[in-house]
């Protein structure tokens, strides 16, 4: 509650809220689109990087060990444990 997710490429910083399932549905509610496709972390359509700060993620089996090397999370099944900003 109360983190700031930052989506550096749309310039948009949005405060999280407990409401939402995801910070797939944050984007999605304050006109970020990312892509998605299974909303449930297995798929990998809609991953980004994260460029700063942690989350909570409830699955990263749409993830390589090299995505997980660069960053990059799913944001279907993801939310800020702090504040975060992410390319998006
Ligand atoms: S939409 Fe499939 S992993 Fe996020």
């Amino acid at each position: 509650m109360g983190h700031k997710v930052e989506f550096r490429t749309s310039g948009k910083t949005v405060e999280w809220d407990d409401k939402y399932e995801s910070i797939l549905e944050l984007a999605e509610e304050n006109g970020v689109g990312i892509e998605s496709e299974c909303q449930q972390g297995y798929c990998g359509a809609c991953k980004v990087k994260l460029l700063s700060g942690e989350v909570d993620m409830s699955d990263d089996s749409g993830l390589e060990d090299e995505d997980l090397d660069s960053n990059m999370i799913l944001p279907c099944v993801a939310a800020p444990k702090t504040d975060v900003a992410l390319e998006a």
